[in-house]
Parts: C-alpha cells; structure tokens; sequence
C-alpha cells in the first residue's frame, strides 16, 4: 500500500503518455490510455497510476487527503509550452491589423516595427513592469492548462536590459503557478545601434552577456534567432558554442522564413531543439534525426503571421524526428496563450494524429526543456501536474470551448 494526499478519480479515460522520451516514428502517437483511471500523489509526486480495481487494492488515501472527481472526464498530463516570449512590454496589435491588410513580416519589421519595436518598450520597462505585465499572460496560459513553460529573453539586447528580462523571469518561476524555465536569447535580433558593426554586437553576446547570465545562473538554455537578415549560420553556431562553454545549452529558431542552414546549425552543435522549421529540407530533418535534435513546431506563429504554410510535421516523423509543440506567446504573432488551439493546429494544419500531438505537447516537449525526468507523463515519480477535460482528449480540439474543468500543478488544483 502506498499513501496518497490527492487523488483523481473517476476518469473515463486517463492518458498518461508514460514511457521514454523523446518519441519518435511510430511512438510519437503511443499516448498510453487507461479506461476508469485514477491518478494519486503525495506531496506533489505521483505514486500511482492505472484502474480504479487497481487503485483500491494498492493505494490509501489519508484522512485529509484532497478527492477530485474527474466527472467521467479525461486527464492528460499538464502541457508543457517549450517555446514563449511571454516577458514583454509594449503592444504591437496594430501590426496585427496591418498583417490582416496584408503587410508582411519583413515589410513590418524593415519599418521598424516587429521584434526592434517591443525592445524600445522592453528597455524602458522596469523589472517589476515586466513581472506585472507577464502574470494575466501566465493566468491565461495556465488556464489553458499549461503547467510548465519556457520563456525567452530577447527583447532587451543590452546587458542590462537582457539580465533584466531574466531577473523577471526568474522572480515570476516562484511567484505563479507556472514552472517557468528560462532561455537566454540575446541573439533574437541585432540591435539597431549596432547595425553597422555586428561584429561588436557579437563580441558583446559572447564577451559579456553570457557570462553574465552564467554567472548569475538566470537562464539553463542559449537560442539564436537563425534566419535571413537576422543572424548567419556561422553567427549562430559561434554563440551557441559560447553559451555552450558557459554552461547553457542550445537551442535555436531555424528554418522560419526560408531554409536558412538553422535545422543543420542545430545538428551541428547538438542543440536539443530546433524551433518553427516551415523550410526545413530532408536532408537536414535526417541530420536532427541522428543528432537526436527535437523539432520545436510553433503552428500558431505559422497561422497569425499568415505564413500561407505549415512546418512538414510529417516528414520530420517519418525521418525519425521527435516533434514537440509550443505557442510561441509573443506580442507579434503569438497571439494565443492555448496549447490546446496549437494541438488543433497540428492535428489539421499539419496533419498529425491527436496522439502524437498530444505527446508533442507533454512527454515531447518536457525532452525539449530537458526536463522529462521530472514532466510530461503522469507516471509514479514525476510532479501531479495534471489536465481535466470534460468529455474526452478530441473535446480538447473544440476551439473556444471551455473544455478543461481543472489544472492541477504539484498535486494542488490550481485552475
Ligand atoms: O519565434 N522568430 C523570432 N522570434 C519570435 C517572434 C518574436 C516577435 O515578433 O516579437 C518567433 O516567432
Ligand atoms: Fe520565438
């Protein structure tokens, strides 16, 4: 008998998404389904999975422990959204406006407008600005079911502001429910004021601005926004292998606009994920294979910034490429905080399964954080982080409707 402070009961179906990760090929879709399922934990920690017979010969409640009901619901693991800029200031809706006029990306960002725009507003943000601004963002998200989440630096470029970003990150990891785990993107785009001498702007990234997030320990993962016009493959791997020496590992925007070398800078340095990929070619999907690099999708950002396309989601399956999905929370073209509106995505942009979508959001993209020790399945060991769906796990494609009754994080009800 093992004991249990908080049990959920009476599920019609419980997908645990147990096993090893990441998943890849054909165990991309094993989403691992008990019918009458239970899940119990004990200070936060599951220590039991299966049936209801199961439950009753192996599990004891204490006497105040907390009984949730499922309703004949479905429980799936909390989602892990791996990739967010959800610290910014600023407001760019009117972009938004413009691109539905049919502007561009690029047309917008040539005009000043795009990732430079919310750096002036991130810069004169103060520290608790930025935490006050990003909490309804987190609400939301969590109230999508997100338990876990990355968030990016990025919008700073320049030391300060760049630490600055981290400090709220960090502040806001102990201060809302959300895991937050933190990426250090000073490579998101090259200042305006160094436009003529990027080379200085890179000797900062590599000379001062990473051993500064190291030596504050802010951030566990590096990202360089590798793209045309942005950063080159060259740049790119350079500061990666930086961050690498100082300890943060990499990670990389790739293949989003054009195919731009990012999925082959990624395989190259051994980056755990390579993020968005609408261009990525077969032959760089067959490099991240053997890498054992993660393809980050991001359907949303595809959708609000019109991109006319989706990443090939099923070539990189069948190359033996483990998918994991994101958001991409951003105040550009992330609109949607909802991890489930990006499962819909995959499933009818993309054409992925529910199953494999749904470990692209779980066990997937805990690998992707390096965190699927402790995340992204419901299995004896790992955190209570758990999601209610009235109906079954297909309601979660219901877009609008408010499919989840509850968000549990660390065993606690939260949502
Ligand atoms: O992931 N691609 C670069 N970064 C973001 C966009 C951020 C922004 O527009 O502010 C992305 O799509
Ligand atoms: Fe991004």
């Amino acid at each position: 008998m093992v004991t249990a402070d908080f049990v959920i009961r009476h599920a019609r179906q419980v997908l645990t998404c147990a096993g090893p990760a990441p998943r890849r090929g054909a165990a991309q879709r094993v989403a691992s389904s008990i019918s009458d399922g239970v899940v119990a934990s004990r200070a936060g920690r599951i220590v039991f999975t299966g049936s209801e017979t199961e439950f009753q010969g192996s599990v004891q409640a204490t006497a105040d422990a907390v009984i949730v009901d499922a309703g004949g619901g479905t429980v799936v693991p909390g989602f892990v959204d791996p990739h967010t800029h959800v610290i910014y200031a600023g407001d760019r809706r009117e972009e938004l406006r413009r691109r539905l006029a049919g502007a561009t990306y690029a047309e917008i960002a040539a005009e000043g407008g795009g990732i430079l725009s919310t750096v002036r507003a991130t810069r004169e943000a103060t520290e608790e600005e930025l935490i006050e601004s990003a909490r309804p963002r987190l609400a939301e998200m969590l109230r999508c079911g997100t338990t876990t989440a990355e968030a990016k630096s990025g919008y700073g470029l320049e030391t300060a502001a760049e630490l600055k970003m981290l400090r709220a990150i960090r502040h806001l990891a102990g201060s809302q429910p959300i895991d937050l785990v933190a990426t250090f993107l000073g490579a998101h785009e090259i200042p305006r004021e160094y436009r003529d001498r990027r080379q200085a702007y890179l000797d900062l990234l590599t000379g001062e601005m990473i051993p500064a997030v190291a030596g504050e320990s802010l951030a566990a993962w590096c990202d360089v926004f590798c793209e045309t016009g942005v950063y080159t493959p060259g740049e790119s791997r350079a500061i990666l292998e930086a961050g690498a020496r100082a300890g943060l590992r990499p990670r990389i925007h790739a293949d989003e606009l054009a195919a731009s070398g990012g999925s082959d800078v990624a395989a190259d340095v051994g980056a755990r994920s390579a993020d968005h990929l609408l261009f990525v070619q077969p032959t760089s999907a067959d490099r991240m294979a053997e890498a054992g690099v993660v393809a980050t999708l991001l359907p949303a950002a595809a959708f609000y910034l019109k991109l006319g396309r989706f990443a090939p989601a099923r070539m990189l399956i069948e190359r033996g490429v483990a998918v994991a999905l994101a958001t991409d929370l951003n105040p550009g073209g992330g609109f949607t905080p909802s991890m489930p509106f990006v499962i819909t995505l995959a499933c009818f942009g993309m054409g992925m399964t529910l199953e494999e979508a749904l470990v692209g959001a779980t066990i997937n993209a805990a690998y992707s954080l390096g965190r699927d020790g402790d995340l992204g399945s419901l299995e004896p060991g790992k955190l209570m982080d758990a999601v209610i769906v009235a109906g079954e796990a297909v309601d979660l494609i219901r877009v609008g409707a408010p499919a989840i009754t509850r968000v549990v994080k660390n065993g606690r009800v939260v949502v």
